[in-house]
């Protein structure tokens, strides 16, 4: 796909051929597993398109790297073995000891054990703010410490919103970077990029990839400096991607788009029924005009995803009964898959940050709307519910 193509053609355009040329010598026009771990030089540093060792590069890996960079409308993508490599990678690579990073309140478990277990040990500083509430993000900023704004939105597993034309702002006038993780929305409903964020960051592992058979993780940014050094630190540090995951990846974008209209179709049916149970006390779902950050998140997001929380009443003992007469909906951790998962994030994604700041109510139950057949879903959810 020319540039051209890749930056005035539609998104499921793009989704289905940005990256990759067919092949010139087969005309593959899938990219091939390329399962190599080195490359025949022509002479001394003759390379082949540049490639030299699969850690620096690998065919497979460049256009899923291409793909997700013309997805999330940035000018380079890096792919790596999961989503807290691709982390813990933009962490290191980007920040010095000493350096401070305001975290969401809810941020996903795994991302604040990143911080809170690991990288404070190298020096790197952190703290919770209220992302929903701009003012309380001014004041958890450290005037020149603060390197980092640390952005999900919507969160795991509460579906708060934030404001990231807003945060950007906020972040750029402290001298800050504002990474957005994107894995809720996934591009094709949100794209931070455009609104000011200068970095992307993905559990490909989610909607990405969209099958629950891959983990993986992304990075997208749109300045070459930024991106100069996230691919010095991808290599260096060595947690790539490998190629049959790239290409799993590569092929679940290609119906990113028409996956996710499914995923919203269902959550919203979801969301109606829920809200009509007596057992359900609160639902989290930002398509709900009642949510607080709705009005920001039909600026920001196409559509709302295919993420609902909800509150059961009879507290912790009954959240976790309904997690376990679910039939359709499968109890197991993740999301963003085609089928449907239900879980309990105080006992499981969450368990990790249980006594901080970040612990989750017992009662809570997460979704993750799958594209079965909705009816289905629902009579599954209304046995579970009792
Ligand atoms: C929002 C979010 N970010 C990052 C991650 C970490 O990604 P991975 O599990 O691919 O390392 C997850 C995993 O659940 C997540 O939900």
């Amino acid at each position: 796909m020319t540039q051209e193509h890749r930056t005035k053609s539609g998104f499921e355009t793009r989704a289905i051929h940005a990256g990759y040329e067919p092949d010139a010598m087969t005309g593959s026009v899938i990219p091939p597993i390329y399962a190599t771990s080195t490359y025949k030089q022509d002479g001394v540093g003759g390379l082949r398109g540049g490639y030299e060792y699969s850690r620096s590069g690998n065919p497979t890996r460049t256009a899923l790297e291409g793909n997700i960079a013309a997805l999330e409308e940035g000018e380079r993508g890096f792919a790596f073995a999961s989503g807290l490599a691709a982390e813990d990678t933009l962490v290191r690579g980007l920040l010095d000891p000493g350096d401070h990073v305001v975290l969401p309140g809810d941020a996903y478990g795994g991302t604040f054990r990143l911080f809170d277990r690991v990288e404070k040990r190298w020096g790197v500083e952190h703290s919770p703010a209220e992302l929903s509430d701009v003012d309380a993000v001014a004041a958890a900023i450290r005037p020149g410490q603060t390197k980092i704004v640390w952005v999900e939105t919507p969160t795991n597993p509460l579906l708060g919103i934030a404001d990231i034309e807003a945060l950007a702002g906020l972040a750029h006038d402290a001298g800050a970077l504002l990474v957005v993780d994107n894995t809720f929305a996934s591009p094709y409903l949100q794209r931070p990029l455009t609104l000011g964020a200068d970095v992307v960051v993905h559990s490909t592992t989610k909607y990405a990839g969209g099958h629950s058979d891959v983990i993986g993780g992304a990075v997208v940014v749109r300045d070459l400096e930024l991106a100069e050094k996230i691919g010095y630190h991808q290599n260096a540090m060595g947690a790539v991607a490998g190629p049959f995951d790239c290409w799993l990846v590569l092929r679940g974008l290609k119906t990113l788009a028409v996956r996710m209209d499914r995923h919203c179709d269902n959550a919203e049916q979801v969301v109606e029924f829920l809200g009509s149970h007596p057992a359900v006390t609160q639902i989290y779902y930002p398509g709900l005009p009642a949510h607080p950050g709705h009005e920001v998140a039909a600026r920001q997001m196409s559509r709302f995803g295919g993420m609902v929380s909800f509150r059961v009443a009879g507290g912790e003992p009954q959240a976790l009964a309904v997690c376990e007469r679910a039939e359709v909906f499968t109890l197991g951790e993740s999301l963003g898959g085609v089928e449907s998962l239900i879980e309990h994030p105080g006992r499981m994604t969450h368990a990790s940050v249980a006594g901080t700041a970040l612990e989750v109510p017992g009662d809570l139950v997460r979704l993750s709307v799958g594209i079965e057949t909705v009816e289905d879903l629902i009579k599954d959810l209304d046995r579970a519910l009792g």
